[in-house]
């Protein structure tokens, strides 16, 4: 499994662009130094070393249980790593908190949670860029005097195309925009690296792919770490792949490298093949 080197993402061939310049002068958004993550005996995560550029739109694959999720849960500090470290634009965080980390520019989605869902799509955004001024939940009452929380709401729906929604209540969306929503949440947090773990899971495919076509067009100052299991949809998003089994990095590159590299073939033949 080491064969294929886990520490091919540092120097990756970049095509001179700006991201793989700044990635060649060490200027990762998000990297891991041989982080390890066991379960009792089991190793969920096996000395991985992960490289984000900045700008990336970069997908994790793998069998189920290859460890994304995990992997996920270790960036955002929602798991502690057994062993070694994780830096967010060359700070260690590896010992910082979930919140501390947010704050920082690394976030990820979450779940609409009921409050939500009775509220309208501008309602839930505007509350979401409120916590994030650090205003609370005080600009529902003079709504008038903080114009600019609703302007930034509105922006972020207009960039998810959600605006025809905005005064609709959340769960009367389709699944798929109620997906949009969640990531208009995150992006109220103002994110540096966006972390999607599955973001059409559940939702139509006949929906899906929108939802990745937004995606894909958000801009370039958020990098976009992301989890999925439909091929053709990373492939038509993803400019770089780090195909993750039973734990580690069994290879990264661009698509086209990815589709055709031989162990990566085997091992998803081996899975459809049980
Ligand atoms: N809290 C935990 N305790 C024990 N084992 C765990 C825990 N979390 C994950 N694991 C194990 O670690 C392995 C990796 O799980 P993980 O959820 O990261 O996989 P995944 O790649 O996200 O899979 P999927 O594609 O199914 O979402 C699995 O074998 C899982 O059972
Ligand atoms: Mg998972």
């Amino acid at each position: 499994m080491s064969a294929a080197g886990p520490s091919q993402g540092a120097k990756a061939p970049s095509g001179g662009s700006a991201a793989g310049a700044a990635a060649k002068r060490g200027g990762a958004v998000l990297q891991t130094h041989d982080l390890v993550r066991t379960f009792g005996g089991f190793v969920a995560t096996d000395h991985v070393n992960l490289v984000v550029e900045p700008g990336a739109r970069h997908a994790l694959i793998g069998p189920n249980g290859a460890g994304k999720t995990t992997l996920i849960n270790l960036l955002t500090g929602y798991l502690e790593p057994s062993a070694g470290r994780v830096e967010l634009l060359g700070q260690d965080v590896t010992t910082m908190a979930q919140h501390e980390r947010c704050r920082q520019g690394l976030v990820r989605t979450f779940q609409i949670n009921q409050l939500f869902a009775d509220m309208t799509v501008l309602e839930s955004v505007a509350m979401a860029v409120s916590e994030q001024k650090g205003l609370g939940t005080r600009w529902w009452k003079p709504l008038a005097g903080h114009g600019e929380v609703v302007d930034q709401a509105a922006a972020i729906l207009e960039r998810l195309k959600l605006l025809p929604d905005a005064y609709e209540r959340t769960r009367n969306l389709a699944y798929g925009r109620q997906r949009l929503i969640e990531i208009a949440l995150a992006l109220a947090m103002r994110p540096k690296v966006l972390l999607l773990d599955e973001p059409a899971a559940g939702v139509p495919t006949s929906e899906s792919q929108e939802l990745f076509e937004t995606i894909a067009e958000l801009p370039r100052e958020v990098t976009i770490v992301l989890i999925e299991h439909d091929m053709n949809l990373v492939f038509r998003f993803a400019e770089r792949i780090s195909v993750l089994v039973s734990g580690a990095i069994l290879v990264e590159g661009d698509p086209d490298m990815i589709a055709q590299h031989p162990r990566v073939k085997e091992v998803y033949l081996g899975e459809s093949h049980g």
